[in-house]
Formats: structure tokens, C-alpha cells, sequence
């Protein structure tokens, strides 16, 4: 009995030492492998199978086969029924989600020929994909997404004029809670556009790191010089919980030159963007007073200057609502006079507001209804 105890306690006492040193609770992430016979585990995740989640479509296996396993089954769905969704589950008590899908044609019908086709969530449209972006290789959209109490997120995939049959190969949901990205308006939507890991490789969830929101910080290209090996701090103390790794590593300019950043926007109308700078703490050295500090430009315009606050403290900095227009967006870094350091930067977060309001209604559906009331109309006339 006395053993017993013993063994509970020791092993309730490892347990709340690994949930709160480990990663976060992934038994509530949703991981769905479109079009997969099967549910499997990658050692990380637990990918079910899209059975329960969509009742339309077509199972097929990709032609070219990719590094990752979801990436190589599909669901096609050439019916263009209005019932071509998935059904994904939300959690109440989380205040907004992150809702990634993957797309990879990988010529699966044999015909080379990458559809394009609507993407809607919750009936209003999301976005359009055309799969023979991104050179053929897989790719992903990515949204936050309030949770407004509905029970689902049903996500529909749309055929539009000439575009092909839709087809998708993942999604994956994340519950997030109102400290990550609270700056962001409580019942709007927001397109990633890019998260980048400045001077290392990407990074995405993995119980050796500490992202534990699922997201994926991709590896940033650029000519400035790749500093490495900065002292990390428990991610959890800097706003939106950036993963050690993406901080341990940074891209710095030469002296006085600033650093231009240049994101490329699809979209070429005024949009309300929400950006996100992480600066890493200063390095331990043996010269005293270092400053770093440094004025933000955002396309031509001033938004303030950030100073790194010091030792053990990364500098997180949001600019929101800042209006861009494509066909991109040039983010300037530059020395200010008394700063000891030039710039640097770790990692950067864009996303646009999209506006949810438009077309309510898929299109087809939506001409089909006008045909329906102009026949209608034609035949009280007559
Ligand atoms: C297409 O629609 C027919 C008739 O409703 C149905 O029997 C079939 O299963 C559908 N095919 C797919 C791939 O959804
Ligand atoms: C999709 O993208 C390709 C490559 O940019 C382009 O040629 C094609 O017209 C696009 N398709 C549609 C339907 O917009
Ligand atoms: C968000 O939407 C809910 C329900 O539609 C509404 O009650 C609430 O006032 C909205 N909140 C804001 C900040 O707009
Ligand atoms: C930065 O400075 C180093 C040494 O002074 C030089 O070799 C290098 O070309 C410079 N890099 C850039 C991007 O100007
Ligand atoms: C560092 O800063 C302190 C306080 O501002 C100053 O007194 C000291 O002279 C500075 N040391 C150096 C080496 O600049």
C-alpha cells in the first residue's frame, strides 16, 4: 500500500515536471491526412485518417512521392457537390484557432494538369488556390480564426469555372488562447503570409524543441551575415512564445548598413497587416554597455524605434494595424546613432486582416439559386 503510494506520487510528481518542461498537450491538435486509408503516428503527431471528417470525394495516392508522409495521399472531389467539406471539431473554451491545410498535386491523376480552385470556411470564402504555384511543391494556407461557439469549422473545397477538380492532402487545427497574438482583433481572421527563422533551418513542432503551437517557422533566405549560437532563454518569458531555436539564431548587418527585408504580398489591394519583429537578447561579452537599438521602417514609413532591453529578455515587437498593398511589403531595420550594435533579427510574423464578409455564398451554388429565381421570374412574366 505504502509502495503503492509511493510510485503514484513519484510518477504524478514526473509527470507535472514533463508537462510543464515538455511540450504542450498535442492530444487536442487535430492532425488529418486527407485521403489516407489509415490512422498512423510520425512520432510527433497522431495523423487520423479523414473518414469521420468528410463524406464526399475521392481517396487517391500522388504520383511523386514527398519527405512527408501526409503530403502523399489526397481526397479529390469531382462531383462538385456543395457537400465537398470537412467537419473539423472546435474545443469551446479555446478563443482562436490556427487552421493550417496542405496542398500537393504531385500529378496524382496523371494528366500534369494542377487545378485551381475556392477554398471557403464557415460558407464565406477564404481564399483561391492554385496548386500550380510554389513550382508544384507542397504548400500551405494558413489562418487564425476566432472561435465563435459553432461546433465546426466546416471547410469546403469549391470548383470554379475551368479550374479543375479540388482536391487536399492535410489539415491541421490548433487551439490557441488569448495570450498568443493579443493584439489581434477578437473576431477577425488572419492570413499568414509568411514566419520565417532568420539565420537558421526551419523549425516546426518537435518534442526537442519548445513550438508548441504546431506552427512552422520557415528558413529565411537573405545576403546578411547568419549569427549562431545565441544564448537562449525559456521561450515562455517573450510575447507570442517564440521556440529557442528560432531565437538562437539570427541574421545581423555590417556596421552602419541597415537591414531590408521584403516580403512578397499576393494581393494587391490596401490591407490591414499585423507584423511581428523578434529581436534577440544582447550576448554576454566582455565589453560593457552594449546597446542595440534600431529605428522600423515599414514601407517608407516610421513606426518607432526597439531597444533590446538587455540580458534574458528577447524583444518582441507588433506593429499592428499597419495598411500594405502588394506587391510587397519592404521592411527597413536601421542603426539608430547611439546604438553600440547594428541590427539584428531573429524571426518575423506577417499576417493580413481578411475581410470574411464578402460572398457568402459559393459561387456556383449561388448562380445555380440565381437561374433558379430568373427562370422564376421569366415564367410570371410569360
Ligand atoms: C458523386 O455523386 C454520386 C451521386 O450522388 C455519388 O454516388 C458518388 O459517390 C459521388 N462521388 C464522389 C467521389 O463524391
Ligand atoms: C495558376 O497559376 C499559373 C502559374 O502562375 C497560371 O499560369 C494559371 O493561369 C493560374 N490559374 C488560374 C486559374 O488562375
Ligand atoms: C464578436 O462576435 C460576437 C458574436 O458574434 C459578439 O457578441 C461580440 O460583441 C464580438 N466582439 C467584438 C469585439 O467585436
Ligand atoms: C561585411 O563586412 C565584411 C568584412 O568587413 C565583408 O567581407 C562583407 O562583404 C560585408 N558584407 C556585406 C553584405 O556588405
Ligand atoms: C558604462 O555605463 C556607465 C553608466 O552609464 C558609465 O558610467 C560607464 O562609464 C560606461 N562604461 C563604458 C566602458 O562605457
Amino acid at each position: 500500500m505504502k509502495k503503492i503510494g509511493w510510485i503514484f506520487l513519484v510518477s504524478l510528481a514526473l509527470q507535472l515536471l514533463s508537462s510543464s518542461s515538455r511540450g504542450p498537450d498535442t492530444s487536442r491538435w487535430q492532425s488529418i491526412d486527407c485521403g489516407s486509408e489509415r490512422s498512423w503516428e510520425d512520432r510527433l503527431l497522431t495523423w487520423r485518417s479523414d473518414y469521420d471528417y468528410s463524406q464526399t470525394g475521392w481517396n487517391k495516392l500522388v504520383g511523386t512521392n514527398t519527405t512527408r508522409d501526409e503530403f502523399n495521399t489526397l481526397r479529390a472531389f469531382p462531383n462538385g457537390s456543395k457537400d465537398d467539406c470537412y467537419n473539423v471539431p472546435i474545443d469551446a473554451d479555446m478563443v482562436r484557432y490556427i487552421i493550417r491545410v496542405g496542398f500537393y498535386y504531385g500529378n496524382y491523376d496523371g494528366l500534369s494538369k494542377p487545378p485551381t480552385f475556392d477554398l471557403f470556411i464557415n460558407n464565406k470564402k477564404w481564399t483561391t488556390i492554385n496548386t500550380s504555384l510554389n513550382e508544384g511543391e507542397p504548400f500551405y494556407e494558413e489562418i487564425i480564426y476566432p472561435n465563435k461557439g459553432s461546433e465546426f469549422f466546416k471547410i469546403c473545397l469549391v470548383q470554379i469555372q475551368d479550374g479543375g477538380i479540388p482536391f487536399i492532402n492535410s489539415i491541421e487545427t490548433v487551439g490557441i488562447f488569448h495570450t498568443l497574438y493579443y493584439e489581434m482583433d477578437t473576431n477577425a481572421t488572419y492570413n499568414l503570409v509568411t514566419r520565417i527563422n532568420f539565420g537558421g533551418p526551419e523549425v516546426r513542432y518537435h518534442p526537442l524543441t519548445d513550438e508548441r503551437f504546431n506552427r512552422i517557422w520557415s528558413k529565411g533566405y537573405t545576403t546578411y551575415a547568419n549569427v549562431s549560437g545565441l544564448p537562449t532563454i525559456y521561450a515562455a518569458t517573450s510575447s507570442n512564445y517564440p521556440p529557442e531555436s528560432v531565437m538562437a539564431d539570427a541574421i545581423e548587418s555590417n556596421a552602419s548598413d541597415p537591414i531590408t527585408l521584403t516580403i512578397d504580398l499576393p494581393q494587391f489591394t490596401p490591407q490591414s497587416a499585423f507584423i511581428v519583429l523578434y529581436i534577440p537578447q544582447l550576448v554576454y561579452t566582455n565589453k560593457p554597455n552594449q546597446t542595440r537599438s534600431l529605428k522600423i521602417e515599414i514601407d517608407g514609413k516610421d513606426q518607432g524605434t526597439a531597444d533590446t532591453i538587455g540580458y534574458n529578455e528577447n524583444t518582441v515587437v507588433t506593429k499592428y494595424p499597419v495598411t500594405v498593398s502588394g506587391p510587397t511589403i519592404n521592411i527597413t531595420l536601421s542603426r539608430v546613432n547611439e546604438s553600440s550594435l547594428p541590427p539584428m533579427i531573429a524571426a518575423m510574423e506577417v499576417f493580413t486582416k481578411l475581410d470574411m464578409n464578402v460572398s457568402a455564398a459559393a459561387p456556383e451554388y449561388f448562380s445555380f439559386a440565381c437561374s433558379l429565381i430568373l427562370l422564376f421570374m421569366l415564367l410570371s412574366v410569360a
